[in-house]
């Protein structure tokens, strides 16, 4: 049964599920599994060397499936910043028109997006209400809210998405999405109640069988619980959600005790290179890469295929049975009926009370 909502009728997609952009995981592979699975797959352009690399990455994602898919450019501060115009007009001569943006100072990339004919649909990320506004003033189409839950940049303001999503919908002109923490329908279900027309997740679509990452890493997700992630890079507020491990620790122990506070001195810790060897080479101690709270909510390596499906149903189930909780008349108090600890089903409430008035 297809979903309805702003967002799976603007991407024309089925289930409003979207696969966000994610360094060394977000290859063509990923994001074909998530779109013929009825999703939104997203390809990462930085992980490509350069703007042509990115060209190829795209056609072979077309030649992998002829649902829509999207690419992700990521803004971030860095010594000698990628040349994200060159990455865009790629994304344009390919004929691509969804386009997740996430970062700083997103504003030159969004108009170039937005001035091609046709303009792109823009989904901008952003873990604050302030840059959420900000965004808005820039034009994008749908906003992911990306509570403090989530994998990799936080932000620094620490607000989980029970207050976040809220106050998007309080004061949002224009849709959103929820991102961070979602792994289940009954968290998709949860997600549309609370107003986002769908949801993006990260950690979850790692552990699946078409991410293109070693499976020694699948497997520490599933072992992993929701305490086993790590907050680094506060010090110097760039704040990273990753998985706790032997060189998190490190660098944190580094972070509290360093009296210089120069970067430099967490750099070789947190450096992307040796986050991208774990993903290569299994060892989840290698170096230092990105997961969120939900790994706690991750128990199996499904097929995307398999995944979406499951969250379908969930969602449809868990907003049926949400559905059913109101009735036409208060049911009578079952006090006297039930022992403490047993499961009531609402729809049964008038038959056990008989039951147990004989
Ligand atoms: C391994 C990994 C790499 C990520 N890299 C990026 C990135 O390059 N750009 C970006 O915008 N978000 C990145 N993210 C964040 C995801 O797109 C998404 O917002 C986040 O995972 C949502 O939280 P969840 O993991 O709880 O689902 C990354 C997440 C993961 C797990």
């Amino acid at each position: 049964m297809p979903f309805n909502t702003a967002l799976t009728r603007k991407l024309g997609i089925r289930i409003p599920v979207v696969q966000g952009g994610m360094q060394w995981v977000g290859y063509a592979e990923m994001a074909a599994a998530v779109s013929n699975a009825g999703g939104l797959g997203i390809i990462t352009a930085l992980t490509q060397p350069s703007p042509e690399d990115l060209r190829k990455e795209i056609q072979r994602c077309r030649s992998m499936t002829s649902n829509p898919f999207a690419v992700n450019l990521t803004l971030l501060p860095a010594m000698v910043p990628p040349d994200y115009g060159a990455y865009a007009k790629v994304v344009l001569d390919e004929g691509i028109r969804i386009v997740e943006t996430a970062g700083n100072s997103p504003g030159p990339i969004i108009k170039q997006l937005k001035e091609a004919t046709p303009p792109c649909v823009i989904l901008h990320k952003c873990t604050s209400i302030r840059h959420a506004m900000s965004a808005v003033k820039l034009g994008v189409d749908f906003l992911s809210i990306d509570g403090f839950e989530c994998a990799g940049h936080v932000g620094e303001t620490d607000i989980t998405n029970f207050i976040l999503l809220s106050r998007a919908r309080q004061t949002m002109p224009v849709p959103f999405i929820a991102s961070g923490g979602f792994a289940d329908g009954q968290g998709l279900a949860a997600a549309l109640s609370l107003g986002a027309e769908g949801i993006n997740m990260g950690t979850r679509f790692m552990a699946t069988v078409e991410a293109p990452i070693h499976q020694n890493i699948k497997q520490s997700i599933v072992d992993a619980q929701e305490t086993d992630t790590e907050l680094v890079l506060r010090r110097w507020k760039n704040t990273s959600r990753l998985f706790k491990n032997k060189v998190t620790e490190q660098a944190v122990k580094i972070e509290k005790e360093s009296t210089t506070g120069k970067f430099e001195e967490v750099g070789p810790l947190v450096s992307g290179k040796r986050g991208r060897q774990v993903f290569l080479n299994g060892d989840p101690d290698y170096g230092v890469w990105t997961a969120g709270q939900v790994i706690g909510l991750i128990h199996d390596i499904p097929t995307c295929e398999d995944l979406l499906a499951r969250i379908e149903t969930e969602a449809i189930d868990t907003l049926s049975k949400a559905s059913s909780l109101i009735v036409d008349e208060q049911p009578p108090a079952d006090i006297a009926g039930k022992k403490i600890g047993e499961k009531s089903d609402p729809r049964d409430e008038g038959t056990s009370i008989a039951k147990s008035k004989l």
